[in-house]
């Protein structure tokens, strides 16, 4: 078998067989395939897509790249919560806690930052001494002792990810359906949690970019697990906008910090409310309903947070900065970007105010750049907002102030102001299950 001839079948919009996908799989993981012909047959299947037996195929082939956990190691019921990635989306360290908490274990493989969007294990980084590697042993027994354990991929577990993510990060082939389905159902697999919530992101921040293919990629998703045994749910959520008004890492765990002290932004302490809802019921605690409240009561007796800094410690993590988050490195400069008339803001481009986040050092342009954890953006107002000239929309945040020119240039063209306040639109649009 030749990967040549398998770029030139999938560029010509055939179906590849499970032979060949596996064959595609195993070269990925060896290294034996070459950079250049994994990123051509990534951008063939961006072009051409696959069937739901291709991407099958490619999510168990995913899955048993390398190793997966034991999970019979883990005492009691896990959940996770898995997002297709957005902006300003910092839910894992709202609703992990919350649902650890409440006694149901969380063990939980993050991702980096990808394209435009954020990834938990960066913003856990931006916590000084937080190791987001640990062993299998310490992952186990850190589950089994607090309930929750949040580190990123580690080599050994669905290796074939870990390389395609980096690929597609660089060579503009993260927004496709079979590649973000088989990516993360791959790894969810290989992690065998009992029941897993997906978050399907929707809209101008998010890599499907219309409620159809949102949730056409949530039923592909929720398929793929129930088929391998899975209990599964995925929301469709909003990402028309930045979900909250932090993005950067270290501004992303402050503003967690302070949904998980009561005092979050609405929407998204709504969104990280329903999500841990529809974990706990799941996981077997009741109705959605009854566990919405369970989740809004850890939040305001103190646990949930409590659980974070136990989480916090026991991962080698600062947790002073935690429980003091105003104490958190900050950026030498700041900018503020003004309207440039009155009006309502409207519609943005949120992927857009991620790339703004991104020009300012918070994310990765190649996949050898580091982060500069305390760069990003903090939205003064957001959609829906009445702004007058020259009033500040959003202050930016960098360690180099030559950044603030392109970062503030592209926020302010991905920002509509008009006359009118925009149509309103739901923060959640449906359930599938
Ligand atoms: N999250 C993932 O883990 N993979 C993708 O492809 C997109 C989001």
């Amino acid at each position: 078998m030749r990967m040549y001839d398998i770029i030139k079948k999938k560029r010509d919009g055939e179906e590849l067989s499970t032979e060949e996908i596996d064959f595609f799989i195993r070269g990925v993981t060896d290294g034996s395939i070459p950079d250049y012909q994994i990123s051509a047959l990534c951008m063939a299947v961006w072009f051409r897509g696959m069937t739901v037996r291709e991407t099958c195929d490619l999510t168990y082939a995913v899955r048993d790249s390398g190793e997966k956990l034991d999970s019979t190691k883990i005492r009691g019921i896990r959940v996770d919560k898995h997002s297709t990635g957005g902006v300003g989306d910092k839910t894992s360290l709202v609703v992990a806690p919350i649902v650890a908490s409440l006694g149901v274990k969380v063990a939980k493989m993050s991702g980096r930052g990808l394209g435009h969007t954020g990834g938990t294990v960066d913003k856990l980084e931006a916590i000084k001494g937080f190791r987001t590697t640990l062993s299998d042993e310490e992952f186990v027994s850190q589950v089994n002792e607090i309930g929750l354990a949040i580190v990123g991929q580690s080599k050994q577990f669905a290796p074939a990810d870990k390389k395609l993510y980096a690929l597609r990060d660089v060579t503009a082939t993260v927004d496709s359906m079979p590649l973000i389905a088989a990516s993360i159902m791959g790894k969810k697999l290989a992690a065998d949690d009992d029941c897993i919530v997906l978050d399907v992101k929707t809209g101008s921040g998010s890599f499907m970019k219309t409620v159809e293919d949102s949730k056409e990629l949530a039923r592909l998703m929720v398929d793929i697990g129930k088929n391998a045994g899975k209990k599964m749910t995925a929301l469709i959520t909003n990402m028309d906008r930045p979900l909250g008004y932090a993005i950067g890492n270290s501004l992303e765990v402050i503003e967690a910090v302070e949904t998980l002290n009561g005092r979050g932004p609405e929407d998204f302490t709504e969104v990280c409310m329903t999500l841990a809802g529809h974990m706990l019921s799941l996981a077997g605690m009741g109705t959605v309903e009854e566990c919405i409240q369970k989740a809004k009561d850890a939040i305001a007796d103190g646990s949930a947070l409590k659980k974070l800094i136990e989480m916090v410690k026991a991962q080698g993590g600062d947790a002073s900065l935690i429980e003091h988050p105003d104490t958190f490195e900050k950026a030498k400069y700041s900018y503020a970007v003004k309207a440039p008339r009155a009006g309502f803001i409207g519609l943005v481009d949120t992927e857009r105010y991620g790339v703004s986040s991104l020009l300012l050092g918070a994310g990765r342009n190649t996949a050898e750049d580091s982060i500069d954890y305390a760069a990003g953006i903090l939205l003064r107002k957001k959609t829906g907002d009445f702004v007058q000239k020259g009033e500040e929309i959003a202050t930016l945040f960098a360690n180099d102030e030559a950044l603030f020119g392109a970062a503030a240039e592209t926020l302010l063209s991905a920002t509509e102001i008009s006359a009118d306040p925009p149509a309103d639109e739901p923060l959640i649009y449906g359930v599938v299950k």
